[in-house]
C-alpha cells in the first residue's frame, strides 16, 4: 500500500547570529527519516528539546522565518511543497497542537469546530463529531475557558476530526490530564488510524506511546536512534543503549535515572549524540555512525543490542 507520509533525510536548522553580525547555522534535527502507513499510527518519542514539535511544523510547513529545512516529504505518493502543504493544512492533513492555547479563546467551541460555515448541515457535523468525542451539544455554545483541560483536549481532536484527515499529526496530546483521560485521547488516535488515516504521535512518554503505536521512531537531540515495530519494545528487543535508558527510566522498570543531559542545538558533533552519557561508548562513537537494518527496524548504534 502506498505510504501516507515519507520523510527522508530531513534536516532542520536555525539561522542565529553569533557574535556581532556573523550568521550562524544551528542544526536542530539531522537527517531524519520516517514513514507512515494508513491504518498506522507511528510513534516519535524523545524528551523535551529534541525536536518533536519541529518536524511537526516542518511537514505542515510551517516553520519559523529564520529555519531552513532540507530533505524530501511525499504525502500520498507527490512531494510536500510549502505549496501543497498550505493547501491540505486543516483538510487532508491536520495538526492536533501542543497547547490548549491554540483555541481562539475569544470565539465560541460551535464555530471553531464548523470553521466558519454556518449551514444545516454544518451545524449537523459539529454536533456529531463532538457527541463522538463525548462532548454534549451545549458543548457548542461554551468558550475555550468554560472547559475543563481533558474537554478542551477533546475539543481539539474533534476540531481535527472534523475535517476528516488523511493524516493526523498530534503533538503531545496528553500532558496534564490523568491516566484514565489519557488513554481515552490516545483511543481517539487508534480510532482515526483504524478508519484508515496516517497518525504521527508526537510524545516523551514511551511508554503510553506503547498502548496505541505500530511503530516507534526514538528520537534523541534531533536524530532517531531507533526505529522499531512496537512489539518490539514491550518483548524488551531494544537495540539502542538510549531507548534500554528510556525504558529502565520508567517507573515498572525501576525508575533507573540516566545520567547526564540530552545536548543542545550546536551541541553536537558528528558522532553518535548519546555517547557522553553511554555505558557502552567507544572511541569510535565520535566519529560518523550509520545506520543500520535491524529485524524489521533501524538502529543508529555501532554496537546494538543482540548484536553479535
Ligand atoms: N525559533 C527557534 N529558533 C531557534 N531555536 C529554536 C526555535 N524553535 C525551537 N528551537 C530549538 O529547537 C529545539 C527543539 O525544539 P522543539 O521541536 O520545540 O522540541 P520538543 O518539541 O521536542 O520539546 C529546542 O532546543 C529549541 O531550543
Ligand atoms: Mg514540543
Amino acid at each position: 500500500m502506498e505510504p501516507i507520509l515519507e520523510v527522508k533525510d530531513l534536516s532542520i536548522s536555525f539561522t542565529q547570529y553569533g557574535r556581532g553580525t556573523k550568521q550562524v547555522l544551528l542544526p536542530v534535527i539531522r537527517d531524519l527519516s520516517l514513514t507512515i502507513a494508513p491504518g498506522q499510527v507511528v510513534a516519535v518519542v524523545g524528551s523535551s528539546g529534541s525536536g518533536k514539535s519541529l518536524l511537526a511544523h516542518g511537514i505542515l510547513g510551517i516553520l519559523p522565518y529564520n529555519s531552513h529545512m532540507a530533505g524530501e516529504i511525499t504525502f500520498l505518493g507527490q512531494p510536500l511543497t510549502p505549496k501543497r502543504a498550505e493547501k491540505v493544512r486543516g483538510k487532508e492533513i491536520v495538526l492536533v497542537p501542543q497547547g490548549v492555547t491554540y483555541l481562539d479563546p475569544l470565539m465560541k467551541v460551535g464555530p471553531q469546530i464548523r470553521k466558519g460555515r454556518w449551514d444545516q448541515s454544518a451545524r449537523q457535523a459539529s454536533r456529531a463529531v463532538l457527541e463522538r468525542y463525548g462532548l454534549g451539544a451545549d458543548t457548542e455554545e461554551r468558550y475555550p475557558f468554560e472547559l475543563s483541560g481533558g474537554m478542551a483536549r477533546r475539543v481539539l481532536i474533534a476540531t481535527a476530526a472534523a475535517e476528516t484527515p488523511k493524516l493526523v499529526i498530534a503533538d503531545e496530546p496528553t500532558p496534564g490530564l490523568d491516566a484514565r483521560s489519557a488513554k481515552r485521547v490516545l483511543g481517539h488516535f487508534r480510532e482515526m488510524a483504524d478508519s484508515g488515516a496516517g497518525v504521527l504521535l508526537i510524545t516523551h512518554d514511551l511508554e503510553l506511546a506503547l498502548t496505541i503505536a505500530d511503530r516507534v521512531a526514538v528520537f534523541y537531540a534531533g536524530e532517531t536512534v531507533e526505529e522499531a515495530n512496537a512489539a518490539d519494545f514491550t518483548a524488551g528487543k531494544l537495540r539502542h543503549p538510549y531507548t534500554r535508558a528510556l525504558w529502565n527510566a520508567l517507573p515498572q522498570n525501576g525508575f533507573v535515572p540516566i545520567p547526564g543531559a540530552q545536548p543542545g542545538p550546536g551541541e553536537v558533533g558528528e558522532g553518535c549524540p548519546f555517547a557522553p552519557r553511554c555505558p557502552k561508548q567507544q572511541p569510535e562513537c565520535l566519529g560518523p555512525v550509520p545506520y543500520r537494518e535491524w529485524d524489521g527496524g533501524l538502529v543508529h548504534c555501532l554496537d546494538p543490542e543482540g548484536g553479535e
